[in-house]
């Protein structure tokens, strides 16, 4: 193993051969490997290639599409980038489930997105308020340039507030900052809105005379936006009688009876939440890489919100009245329309194209929807046949293609699984059956 210096400097092929050498020598088909997964059109590598840093090759992730999905009356094909399996059947399942019970209803609470300027001052606090106060509005006008696109376009900043951190660590305040950023995720708008707030909060601290007199001047820490964004939150929501959840009355009861109960288990016991929301995360970060959004910060922000209350929960939530039963999510969700890798990566493209080009709301409405559907059908197997039946069977595919079956015994394996149960020695066992026929 060995250490570098000016790798980033390497031409690709450059990098490649530093690779081999040092740490691939007993890989001989890395070279092979890397190259298989360039894209001859040279254009479109190179334009992937930039993506990033020090690129090697592309890695590849499947594009599936879960279609039947009727969100508020109107009908969508949803893009879905996911390796694992029985996610996409597991989507497709839920939407034509509720496809002809009134399909997925949605709401936008809120779009608000959030900023800090995390700043030290040693000085008193009445100092700073009345400093504060004296500089709101130049704090706003010294972003003009870059707020004048975001504002014609309906968003820009909403407010700037100082608070008093002090009491949970000392000398620390904030500027807390809320912003609108339409159809932009916002992420370069909002940093850069904050660090203008820096750099103005510090100039003009400088001049103020009750900081000099006072000899303490406001020191800016950093300035960031926040992933957490509770403001910024959608809600969807299927409903039916409870009569349709079943072949018979009794079924029907048994499901909602133990549906509920799964529900009730996540919103109070973590262990069981996490692998709830991990299944809901399923769905959303699969529309979320598909339509090139920050799936990183889509995830922190939306695991913070199922700890809002002090312990972390489950993001969805049922309830059962007059033989109504209702199961709806509520989620955080950040995410751009415009901007970013929508408007260059050719398949982001294609996923917008499929979507009908949607609003940043709308993507949020399409993305809670994905998310409440994956839940759907992951706590309707978990309470009837169980997650491993669909999931083997999924997985079947892969356990094949790791034994190189060849098309006769992947059709025989197939047909031989419709009435055994998978497991993975089971394929192995099967596979040596046919082989040593
Ligand atoms: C697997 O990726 C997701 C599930 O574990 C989710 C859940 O348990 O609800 C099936």
């Amino acid at each position: 193993m060995s250490r570098i210096s000016g790798f980033s400097k390497l031409t690709k092929l450059e990098k490649i051969d530093w690779l081999s050498k040092h740490y691939l020598s007993e890989y001989p088909d890395a070279k092979t490997i890397i190259q298989q997964y360039w894209n001859s059109n040279e254009a479109l590598q190179k334009l992937h290639d930039e993506f990033t840093e020090n690129t090697i090759s592309n890695y590849y992730l499947p594009l599936g599409v879960a279609p039947n999905f009727k969100i508020d009356h109107q009908l969508y094909a949803i893009p879905m980038a996911i390796e694992e399996s029985s996610v996409i059947a597991a989507a497709s399942k839920a939407a034509k489930f509720w496809l002809d019970k009134g399909g997925f209803k949605t709401e936008i609470l809120g779009t608000t997105k959030v900023g800090h300027v995390h700043f030290n001052y040693k000085g008193s606090t009445e100092q700073l308020i009345t400093f504060f106060e004296s500089i709101k509005s130049k704090l706003i006008a010294e972003t003009n340039s870059i707020t004048k696109n975001m504002e014609k376009r309906g968003g820009g900043i909403k407010d700037i507030k100082l608070i008093n951190k002090t009491e949970a660590l000392e000398n620390y305040y904030q500027l807390y900052c809320t912003f609108e950023t339409v159809d932009a995720m916002g992420a370069n708008f909002i940093n850069s809105c904050l660090e203008q707030f820096g750099q103005t909060l510090e100039a003009e601290a400088k001049s103020y005379k009750a900081f000099t007199e006072e000899g303490y001047f406001p020191e800016v820490i950093m300035c960031i936006l926040s992933n957490y964004v509770p403001g910024c939150l959608v809600r969807a929501e299927v409903s039916c009688p409870t009569s349709l959840l079943g072949e018979t009355q009794e079924e029907a009861l048994k499901f909602v009876q133990k549906f509920t109960q799964a529900i009730k288990i996540a919103e109070i016991e973590p262990y069981r939440a996490v692998t709830h929301n991990k299944g809901i995360m399923n769905g959303v970060d699969a529309v979320v890489l598909a339509t090139g959004n920050d799936f990183r910060a889509v995830e922190a922000g939306v695991h913070a919100y199922a700890s809002r209350r002090g312990q972390y929960s489950s993001l969805t939530h049922v309830s059962v009245k007059n033989d109504e039963f209702k199961f709806w999510i509520e989620l955080p969700l950040a995410l751009g329309t415009i901007g970013g890798l929508t408007s260059l990566h050719p398949l982001v493209k294609l996923s917008m194209a499929l979507l009908k080009q949607p609003s940043a709301e709308e993507l949020m409405r399409i993305t809670a929807v994905a998310g409440l559907a994956q839940n759907f059908a992951a706590v309707n197997s978990l309470v009837t046949t169980g997650i491993q039946k669909g999931h083997m069977k999924m997985h079947l595919m892969n356990i094949l293609n790791q034994f190189e079956a060849n098309a006769e015994e992947r059709e025989k394996a197939v047909e031989y699984f419709k009435t055994h149960t998978v497991t993975h020695s089971e394929v192995i066992n099967l596979l040596e059956k046919l082989r040593a026929e």
